[in-house]
């Protein structure tokens, strides 16, 4: 049997350059795995199975994890079978990455639990194919993203080490595609505001106000929570940015006692909100 987890990501940048003849956006973004996760449970059986804790709490039909299984069993020995549950404590179609994060997760423990001879190469193809963020949650960490966010840079972690992350209800599924049919020429920038997040990590410098997301500009008109959200942030002291296409969003905090008052001071507002340690990379 095998367990992992498989953790969250926040966006420290996201831009888009432009569209694609492929139908899809050619981004720059810098993502970072934060120790929110969920948990995945591995075991060799006949066929193809996958259990949801809680119940409801994510599908299990079209489930990334099983369309990464799948993928996997096709170049697996003859027989390969996996019984798989997955523990859901990332909030999903928020923002935060969790069914990339699991499909992830579910290609490198079935790699190793089918003794399949599959380079990272490979396997990052597989990825890619599964979705546009899957590649990254293969090795976690602080990374630069590229083409559709597949060609992946790592870069050091940022200074401040912890995000404080707030989860609006109105999560909903397909929202990144409506997201992303939102934005026109007018939203579309350079590649500047990424490349001085990735300028900052390798200096060693503070983030501070550098974060930048492209869909901030459309997300007043997208979710009714985004500016009360927004407000109470500020009003408790910092500034949010949206998590990729959102709903959640979240501000950098320096450390954990930080990341804690910020969370409390929201919580006098009315938020719920998460404390998160950024994570460092692993090895794929
Ligand atoms: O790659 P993924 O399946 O996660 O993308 C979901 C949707 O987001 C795509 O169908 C596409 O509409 C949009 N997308 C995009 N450009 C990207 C990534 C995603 O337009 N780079």
């Amino acid at each position: 049997m095998i367990r992992l987890r498989a953790p969250a990501k926040v966006n420290l940048s996201f831009e888009v350059l432009g569209r694609r003849a492929d139908g899809y956006h050619e981004v720059r973004t810098v993502l970072a795995a934060v120790d929110i996760a969920d948990e995945i449970e591995l075991r060799e059986a006949g066929g193809l199975s996958l259990t949801v804790e809680p119940e409801g709490a994510a599908p299990v039909e079209d489930n990334l994890v099983l369309r990464a299984a799948a993928l996997l069993r096709d170049v697996a020995p003859a027989g390969a079978g996996a019984a798989i549950v997955l523990r859901k404590r990332i909030p999903v179609a928020a923002g935060l990455g969790g069914g990339s994060s699991d499909a992830a997760g579910a290609l490198l423990g079935l790699r190793h639990l089918w003794e399949i001879d599959l380079s990272d190469d490979a396997l990052a193809r597989l990825a890619a194919r599964l979705g546009s963020d899957v590649p990254f949650f293969l090795r976690g960490g602080t990374a630069l993203a590229a083409g559709r966010g597949e060609e992946l840079t790592p870069l050091p972690q940022p200074v401040e080490r912890f995000v404080v992350v707030v989860v609006p209800e109105e999560a909903a599924a397909g929202k990144t595609e409506r997201m992303y049919g939102m934005l026109g020429p007018q939203h579309f920038s350079d590649g500047a505001p990424t490349g001085e997040v990735a300028r900052r990590l390798r200096a060693g410098e503070a983030l501070g106000g550098a974060l930048y997301n492209a869909f901030e500009a459309v997300a007043p008109a997208a979710y009714p929570s985004y500016e009360g959200l927004r407000a109470a942030f500020a009003d408790a002291g910092a500034s949010a940015l949206l998590s990729g296409s959102g709903p959640a969003m979240f501000a950098l905090a320096a450390g954990e006692t930080e990341a804690e008052a910020l969370r409390e001071r929201l919580a006098e507002r009315g938020y719920d909100a998460w404390a998160a340690r950024l994570l460092p990379g692993g090895t794929v």
